[in-house]
């Protein structure tokens, strides 16, 4: 076996999440908070966007040309599908696309890039991928080529990354974000984790930033995001901007800034290499399941390019379906369509509960004598620092886990919340705690704020 995969861990899918899976098997009621799935605890899919999919997929003649399509689908939903069907050149969702997706798809994502940059954009330069996962592994694939080879990853990061450079036998080198300052990046700690990792011995070749954050929540400064790319532009690093939670902005004040935009407002726009990933399971959509997203590569030498193709094409396309979502993701009902207002007022709706709970969890959490936990300013998650009784790292040993692993183990058979041990991001050596969604519906989030109380006064009664 390839012992890369043997040491390969995945914490959000880990021995937490095994467990929480047999206890729901016999019978207890278990409040999965992850993950960042929103349909798999409640959220439902915008209309609007299931409408198209639906007409997409069916032949012409059950759907879109059915004399009787208009009484089920309203006008804009109809005109879309064709739309996209003639994208497709009439072999709809069951054919192979093109291998960095359907034309028509990546004009769309271009136009939404443009908008949101200021800056152009050229469809032959997005890759359309299955979620983002697809274009982090294939950028990663690209930049490792031997042992030595390492990647900038923030700590705490998302397990995509230490599992993928893992498995490419490749090495991390951890970047601490700054908890005290709102798990903020700063350039002294990106230069000096450099430095170190230089002086081992490693040939760091790229840089991840994962903005807004996860675990962390976080909302970068434009001065930060510049800075970032800078520091990239500087040294010569590939930057992996993991952007898929752009939409998720709830702090008043706070805004996302592409790197690209970033890029071009610093004046160094195709001059640094980014590859910026989006995607349909985040945002409001929340459609993870379809496996939908892009890339958009920028800077890159045509000849690198080449190869990130070829390895697109080894894997043929990505997922039609996800394809048709990413569209519609990026494009949505036109203003003057009869969808628009009730797309609007779903999706204001999801929004608006979204960034309550992210309120709401990260308030409830910081009540509890022992928490510490920044605010979610987006995204979908908080990472609290839990203070942990003396005894409960003795104890922990004596199972054979980490204390992180037996405060999540014990959480959950007491209440069953099932979170993730922080450990399993990366965190600053002594730091104890986990990370929670805020997906669940609001009341089960206000339950479960009031059960996380609960269980960590019991665990530090036993533990004392
Ligand atoms: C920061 C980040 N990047 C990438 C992904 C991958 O998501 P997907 O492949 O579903 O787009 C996730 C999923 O949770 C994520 O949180």
């Amino acid at each position: 076996m390839n012992q890369n995969l043997v040491n390969m861990e995945y914490a959000v899918r880990g021995k937490v999440v095994i467990e929480a899976d047999k206890l729901s098997k016999e019978g207890k009621p278990i409040i999965y908070t992850n993950i960042g799935n929103p349909h798999s605890v409640g959220q439902s899919p915008l209309t609007w966007p299931r409408q198209v999919m639906a007409l997409v997929d069916l032949p012409s003649e059950v759907g879109i040309d059915n004399p009787n399509c208009q009484t089920l689908f309203p006008q804009d939903a109809i005109d879309r599908a064709r739309e996209l069907k003639a994208m497709m050149g009439g072999s709809g969702t069951g054919a192979y696309s093109h291998s960095q997706g359907v034309p028509g798809i990546r004009s769309d994502v271009a136009t939404f890039c443009e908008a949101r940059d200021g800056v152009p954009c050229d469809p032959d330069d997005i890759f359309l991928t299955n979620g983002a996962s697809a274009g982090i592994s294939h950028i990663l694939t690209t930049c490792i080529s031997g042992p030595e080879d390492g990647v900038m990853i923030p700590i705490p990061q998302y397990p995509i990354y230490s599992a993928t450079l893992a498995l490419l036998g490749g090495r991390q080198v951890g970047y601490a974000l700054d908890e005290g300052n709102r798990w903020e990046a700063n350039v002294e700690e990106l230069e000096r984790s450099l430095a170190e990792a230089k002086a081992k011995g490693t040939t760091v070749k790229a840089f991840v930033l994962i903005n807004p954050g996860n675990p962390t929540g976080q909302v970068l400064s434009r001065k930060a995001v510049g800075e970032i790319v800078k520091f990239c532009f500087k040294h010569g690093l590939v930057l992996l901007a993991d952007e898929v939670y752009q939409e998720n902005v709830y702090c008043d004040g706070k805004e996302f800034t592409s790197c690209k935009k970033a890029a071009a407002e610093e004046g160094i726009l195709g001059e640094v290499e980014i590859a910026s990933f989006h995607s349909t399971s985040k945002g409001i959509f929340g459609e993870c399941g379809r496996r939908g997203g892009y890339m958009e590569l920028t800077g890159f030498d045509k000849e690198v390019v080449g190869q990130i193709y070829k390895l697109a094409s080894s894997g043929l396309c990505s997922g039609l379906p996800g394809q048709v979502m990413t569209s519609l993701m990026v494009k949505g009902p036109p203003p003057d369509g009869p969808s628009y207002a009730s797309f609007k007022a779903e999706r204001d709706g999801i929004f608006g509960s979204l960034g309550r709970r992210a309120k709401m969890v990260a308030k409830g959490l910081n009540d509890i004598e022992g928490f510490e936990c920044n605010e979610a300013e987006g995204a979908m998650y908080v990472f609290p620092k839990v203070t942990m009784p003396p005894n409960a790292a003795s104890a922990a040993e004596k199972e054979g886990v980490n204390v992180d692993t037996m405060y999540a183990l014990s959480l959950l058979r007491e209440t069953g919340i099932c979170v993730v041990p922080a450990q399993g991001f990366g965190q600053e050596e002594g730091r104890s705690g986990f990370r929670t969604t805020f997906l669940p519906e609001e009341e089960t989030m206000e339950r479960a704020v009031e059960l996380f109380k609960v269980h960590h006064e019991g665990f530090v009664k036993k533990y004392s």
